[in-house]
C-alpha cells in the first residue's frame, strides 16, 4: 500500500553539545557517516517512502544543511569540464525530487517546541518526524519502518504512530520510554515516559527516532507544560494524546533494522566504522586496514 502522507518534518535545530569540539561551528547533522552527511540519509530515506515535502526546523550554525540541499551549478559545470563521471555522479542526490522549506526555532526549548514550528506547513494533514541525528540501517526486505509507521497510522486511525526498539534496561533513561498495552511488534500505548529512571521506566521499549502525526498534536504541544530538562518535550504531548483517549501506536524496528544515533561519540564512531565497512567501494580495503589495525594494537 502506498501511503498518502507526503510530507515530512526533520528537527535539526539541536545544539549538539555533546558532540563539542566537532560540532563547535558545524550542524551534527553534517558530519559524515561514511561519504555522506548524516542528514542525507534521512533526507534519501523520506524520499524513498514517497515524501515530497520536506520541513528542516533549524537554528543557528545549521545553514550547511541548507546549502548542502541547494544546486550548486558552478561546481558541477566544473567537474563536466574536467570529465569527473565519478564526482558527478557524487552530486545525484541533488536532484532529489522533494521541495525543502526551513524555518528556524527561536530558542532552545525541546523537540517538542521545534515540532510545533511546523503547523503552518503541515495545512492540517498528518506528516512523519524524522530526528536528523539518526540513521535507519535496514539488512531485509519489506517495507521499512517508515512506511509501517504510515500504514498503521492510516490504517488504525491513528492520532499518532511511533517506531521503538528494545533497549537495554540500564539505558532507558536516554529514551522516551512506551508503556504497550499488549504484546506485539504493533501495540497501543497505554502511556509513555520521558527519560525514566531505571525504576521507574514502565518498559524497554524506547522511541526511535521516527513518528508519524496528525494535526491534533500540535494543540496538545501547545497544552503541556515545560517537562524534562524545562524543554517542551514531544514525550510529553504524545502522553496528552493518550490520556485524552486518543488511539496511539508503537510499531518495533524489525530485527533486520537498527537506528545509528549520531547524537554522542561513541555511538558516531560505532555508525561510521559500521558503514564505512560495509562500504561497497571502501569496504574491502578498509577491512583489511582495520585488521592490520587492531592486530597491531593487540600484539
Ligand atoms: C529524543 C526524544 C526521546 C527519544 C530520542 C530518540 O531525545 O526526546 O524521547 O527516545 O530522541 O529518538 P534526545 O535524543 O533528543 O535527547
Amino acid at each position: 500500500m502506498s501511503s498518502r502522507i507526503t510530507q515530512a518534518v526533520i528537527p535539526v535545530a539541536g545544539l549538539g553539545t555533546r558532540m563539542l569540539p566537532a560540532t563547535k561551528s558545524q550542524p551534527k547533522e553534517m558530519l559524515p557517516i561514511g561519504t555522506k552527511p548524516v542528514v542525507q540519509y534521512v533526507v534519501e530515506e523520506l524520499e524513498s517512502c514517497g515524501v515530497t515535502r520536506v520541513l528542516f526546523v533549524t537554528g543557528k550554525t545549521k545553514s550547511s544543511i541548507e546549502n548542502h540541499f541547494d544546486a550548486d551549478i558552478e561546481l558541477r559545470r566544473a567537474l563536466e569540464i574536467s570529465g569527473k563521471q565519478d564526482l558527478l555522479d557524487a552530486l545525484k542526490f541533488e536532484s532529489i525530487g522533494a521541495s525543502f522549506y526551513y524555518i528556524r526555532q527561536r530558542a532552545q526549548r525541546g523537540l517538542g517546541d521545534a515540532v510545533s514550528y511546523a503547523e503552518d506547513f503541515t495545512r492540517n494533514e498528518p506528516f512523519i518526524v524524522g530526528l536528523g541525528d539518526s540513521i535507519m540501517i535496514k539488512e531485509n526486505g519489506g517495507p521499512g519502518i517508515v512506511q509501517r509507521l504510515c500504514e498503521t497510522f492510516e490504517t488504525r486511525d491513528a492520532a499518532a504512530a511511533i517506531a521503538f526498539q528494545e533497549v537495554p534496561r540500564e539505558n532507558v533513561s536516554k529514551y522516551g520510554i512506551a508503556m504497550p498495552a499488549q504484546e506485539g511488534d504493533v501495540f497501543r500505548l497505554e502511556d509513555i515516559v520521558e527519560k525514566p529512571s531505571v525504576a521507574d521506566a514502565p518498559s524497554n521499549l524506547a522511541v526511535t527516532a521516527r513518528y508519524v502525526f496528525g494535526p491534533e498534536i500540535f494543540q496538545a504541544l501547545r497544552e503541556i507544560p515545560p517537562g524534562k530538562g524545562g524543554e517542551i518535550q514531544l514525550t510529553d504531548a504524545v502522553r496528552l494524546l493518550i490520556r485524552k483517549g486518543r488511539p496511539v501506536y508503537g510499531v518495533k524496528l524489525s530485527p533486520g533494522e537498527r537506528r545509528l544515533d549520531i547524537g554522542n561519540f561513541t555511538s558516531y564512531f560505532k555508525g561510521f566504522i559500521e558503514v564505512v565497512l560495509k562500504d561497497p567501494v571502501y569496504g574491502a580495503e578498509m577491512r583489511r586496514y582495520a585488521a592490520g589495525l587492531l592486530k597491531q594494537l593487540e600484539g
